[in-house]
């Protein structure tokens, strides 16, 4: 591709190109950043910056860039077969054996795969199997779905309906009827007396009293992130997700787990799901399942749910690229580099923990209100003098401090007043300690 002078491209940029979650406005006073080529764990800026990405471009190019593995798998396919549809009683290779691959390597109950292109249409698709599924056995009344404040489960009319963040749902005059929100178990901002687990007791009493009120006969399901990635990095507290789970299986209400940030080894397992033993009836996921090479989702469902859906006949639902055979190809391809580099129990013996130990020596900073993660996710609150951070800030802090950052060497994403972190699970400690170095200088500079 001709390289475009870095101006001439920022014109067209603003000129004809709507970004998303953007403030078209300010992005054009500060100039678009243009990434032009990305190695290992590091991106090339149409400036020539070299900069270490803490956020795996949108907290998925799990195993790093320049995959060459990835390339060539996509390339092979692309020659072979680009794109074969899934209907028509037809399919190609690579989604049969992903499908295969993938109910080998998630909880025992889930078997069954539907493809999608992203994480909101795996979340859509996972609300209409689920009305479907109520309504085949003749419970339509069982409808009302249960997420959480803070959450984030896409940008669709539905899904968008089961994201807690005011500055999703507020300008679209959602949520939809039928979609509910139980506390998150949020406890940093919960402005609380409560220690954190207390708190998330507290959230499960508070689910529960909700579920009462509605009548459980009329809740379908509850979605889950396992940790509560863009609206905030909120880490469950100890005993909470186990609760939540048991308070699910006590109301007969599906639980489905959103492993879209969680999945392919962020944690340091494939599935967080595993980890905390949420035994979920749906698990949706997206992103990391091809490290960000090529747009992927998928909705996993549990045999009892598949059963129904197979026992009725006419499946009416599924994209023109569901199952795409050269996206399915990508995700084979990442998966073989996940399992066959080690990546898992690098991310959960070695380099999870010892990002974690970085991470949290940052919470002696004078401008951190608290730093929290697990594996290769993290967070750090940050305080402006004298203040403790606010939940709708007008002047946030953590996009402030992401400038700094950016000038340090670092990408990392500003919410609210914080900062989020999700490296590629490929960092090096090497990698590690110039991440948070960087950060330690924004830091001084910010406060
Ligand atoms: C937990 C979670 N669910 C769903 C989504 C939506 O995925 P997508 O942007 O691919 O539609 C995201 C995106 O960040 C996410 O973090």
């Amino acid at each position: 591709m001709i390289i475009q002078p870095s101006e001439q491209l920022r014109e067209l940029d603003q000129a004809y190109h709507l970004h998303p979650f953007t403030n078209h406005e300010e992005m054009h006073a500060a100039g678009t950043h243009i990434i032009r080529s990305a190695e290992g764990r590091f991106v090339i800026d149409q400036d020539g910056n070299r900069l270490l990405d803490g956020i795996a471009g949108l907290w998925c190019v799990n195993v790093g860039y320049g995959r060459h593995e990835i390339v060539e798998a996509v390339t092979r396919q692309m020659q072979e077969l680009p794109y074969y549809c899934s209907f028509l009683n037809s399919t190609t290779q690579p989604p049969i054996l992903l499908a295969e691959r993938l109910a080998r390597l998630a909880p025992a109950r889930l078997n069954h795969t539907t493809f999608t292109c992203s994480g909101s249409e795996a979340n859509e698709t996972a609300l209409k199997i689920i009305r479907g599924y109520y309504k085949l056995q003749g419970q339509s009344q069982k409808y009302k779905i249960l997420s959480r404040t803070y959450a984030y489960h896409g940008v669709t009319l539905a899904t968008t309906s089961m994201t807690g963040l005011p500055a999703c749902y507020g300008p679209f005059d959602l949520p939809l009827p039928g979609f509910l929100q139980v506390p998150g178990p949020y406890h940093y901002g919960a402005n609380t007396d409560l220690d954190p687990v207390a708190y998330g007791q507290w959230c499960v009493e508070e689910t529960a009293r909700i579920i009462e009120r509605e009548g459980a006969d009329t809740i379908a399901a509850l979605f889950a992130e396992p940790i509560q990635g863009a609206g905030g990095v909120i880490v469950p507290p100890e005993g909470y997700l186990p609760a939540l789970r048991q308070l699910c299986w006590d109301h007969n209400i599906l639980f489905v787990a959103d492993e879209v940030i969680t999945g392919f080894g962020r944690l340091g397992d494939w599935f967080a799901s595993t980890i905390w033993d949420l035994d979920p009836d749906l698990m949706t996921m997206a992103k990391g399942i091809t490290s960000g090479y090529l747009p992927l989702g998928a909705t996993m469902v549990s045999d009892e749910v598949a059963e129904v859906l197979i026992r009725n006949g006419y499946f009416a639902h599924g994209f023109t690229y569901s199952g795409h055979p050269t996206s399915a190809a990508a995700a084979l391809a990442n998966l073989d580099i996940l399992e066959g580099e080690g990546i898992l129990p690098w991310v959960r013996d070695q380099i999870g923990p010892y990002f974690q130990r970085q991470l949290k020596a940052l919470a002696e900073h004078p401008a951190v209100g608290e730093a929290r993660g697990d594996g290769l996710i993290g967070a750090l609150e940050v305080l402006p003098r004298g203040g403790k951070a606010a939940l709708n800030p007008k002047d946030p802090m953590g996009v402030k401090l992401s400038v700094l950052a950016r000038e340090e060497g670092v990408i990392v994403r500003g919410i609210r007043d914080l900062i989020a972190l999700s490296p590629p699970l490929t960092i090096t400690e090497t990698e590690v300690d110039f991440l948070f170095t960087s950060l330690r200088k924004a830091l001084d500079r910010l406060w």
